[in-house]
Formats: C-alpha cells, structure tokens, sequence
C-alpha cells in the first residue's frame, strides 16, 4: 500500500515530560509544542494530506491545576488569533470537534472568528479536538436518540450506523486512516472511540515537542508497508 493516508489524527503527548527534562516548567514544553503543531500542519499540507485530527485538549485536561489550563487557555488562543492569516495563505480550513461551550469566551471567539475566516479553503481540512471526549458526546448522542424516540412515541425506533456518524462532530469527515500517539504511551485516551473502529495506530517514544517532518514521514511510511484488510 504505498497510498497516502488522506486522514491522520495525532494524540500530542509529552510535552509535560520534555519540559521535566530540561528543568523548564510544564508550560514551557506546552509553548514549544504548540510550535510542532505549526511544523505538523505544514508538512501536512505540503505532503498532501487532506484532513489532519489534532488531540489538543481532552475534557479530563480539564481537571489539570488551574494554572496549567490557563496557559494552555492563552497558548489556544494566541494560536487561534496569530496563525489565522498563515491558514489561509495554505488554504487551511480549521474545524473544531468537542465540548466548546466549556471554554473560556477569550478562546471561543477567536475560535469562531478563525473557522469562519477559513471556512472557504480547501487545501487541508485542520481539526482541533478541544474539550473532547469520545464517551461523553457518544452517551449524549444516545440520549438525545431516546429522548427523540420517545417524544415521538416510537417504541420500534432502530439506529443506524450511518445515523450516528451524521450525528457525532465528526460528520462528513472520513475515519481516520491513521493515528499516530507520541511520548511511548500506548493508550487511545477516550480519542473517536467510533472512528477509529479500522485506524492503523502507529506509537513512538518521541515527545510531541520533538516531534518533526522526518518523524511524521518515517510513520507514514511504516502506514503504507502496512496492509489494510477491512
Ligand atoms: C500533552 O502533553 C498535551 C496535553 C495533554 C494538553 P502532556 O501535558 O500530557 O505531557 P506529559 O504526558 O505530562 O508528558
Ligand atoms: C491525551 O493526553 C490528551 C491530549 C493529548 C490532549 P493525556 O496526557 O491527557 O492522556 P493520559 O492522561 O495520559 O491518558
Ligand atoms: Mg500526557
């Protein structure tokens, strides 16, 4: 198989490890992480990948000390306000999946303003997982499911598989032909439970600060040695 993966999700982990290195504070390997983000994206779009999942923020970070969450709130929002040009110069359509209600309003409209800008390009499709968890908006879904059943008295009510994947914020997304875990964790973290029912998982010790175009080439490459059979 030597097919490009049209789409890549990343769980960035480790920037709290690679900052404990270095004697630097946590929020330090969170500033230089956000700058691998950058690096990523743009390899991405120069390879020709069509949709790139970035793992940002889960709804568990946010149980993080309030100063951490802060600062990742400021780095998200300086993200979202300094990149916004340089998105649409690569024609960079940004998305966002997750709970964005909960963010802080200084971060949601720069958000807001930053998909709006984009919403017209279409090189690369850029989706931020921000406050996301699989369990959480799959039980909201099968509630909302039940609720609607029963509003309409629909006792023989059966769900399909394509229903729900209209419905979760994924939608109209391809699943995941790749995702790649950094910082030698081998877990899934609550991360599209449902999409990445076929993904090809690829994990390195690397830590996401480090993380750089020979790295991602080097797990696009072990992608394509691999075989498929779905
Ligand atoms: C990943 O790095 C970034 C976020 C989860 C926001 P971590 O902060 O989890 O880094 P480690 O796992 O402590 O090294
Ligand atoms: C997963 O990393 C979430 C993100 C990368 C945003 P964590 O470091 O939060 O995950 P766990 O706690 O190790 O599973
Ligand atoms: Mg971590």
């Amino acid at each position: 198989m030597s097919e490009l993966p049209r789409h890549i999700a990343i769980i960035m982990d480790g920037n709290g490890r690679w900052a404990k290195q270095r004697q630097l504070p946590r929020l330090e390997g969170h500033r230089r992480g956000s700058e691998t983000v950058e690096l990523i994206t743009e390899s991405c779009r120069e390879l020709g990948i069509e949709y790139l999942t970035l793992y940002a923020f889960s709804q568990e970070n946010w149980n993080r000390p309030s100063e951490e969450v802060g600062g990742l709130m400021d780095l998200l929002r300086y993200f979202l306000s300094q990149k916004r040009q340089k998105l649409l110069d690569n024609e960079i359509r940004l998305r966002v999946i997750g709970q964005v209600d909960r963010l802080p309003e200084r971060v949601l409209r720069e958000l807001t303003k930053t998909i709006h800008a984009t919403r017209h390009c279409e090189k690369m499709t850029l989706v931020l997982a921000l406050s996301y968890s699989s369990r959480s908006e799959l039980t909201e879904l099968i509630n909302q499911m039940i609720r609607g059943a029963m509003a309409e008295g629909d006792a023989s009510r059966v769900v399909r598989e394509e229903e729900i994947d209209r419905q979760l914020y994924t939608e109209g997304l391809p699943d995941p032909d790749l995702l790649i875990r950094t910082s030698g964790e081998h877990r899934i973290s609550n991360f599209l439970l449902w999409q990445m029912a076929y993904t090809e998982l690829y994990f390195t010790e690397t830590l996401w600060p480090d993380f750089d175009r020979a790295e991602l080439e080097k797990a696009i490459h072990e992608y394509q040695k691999r075989e498929r059979r779905f």
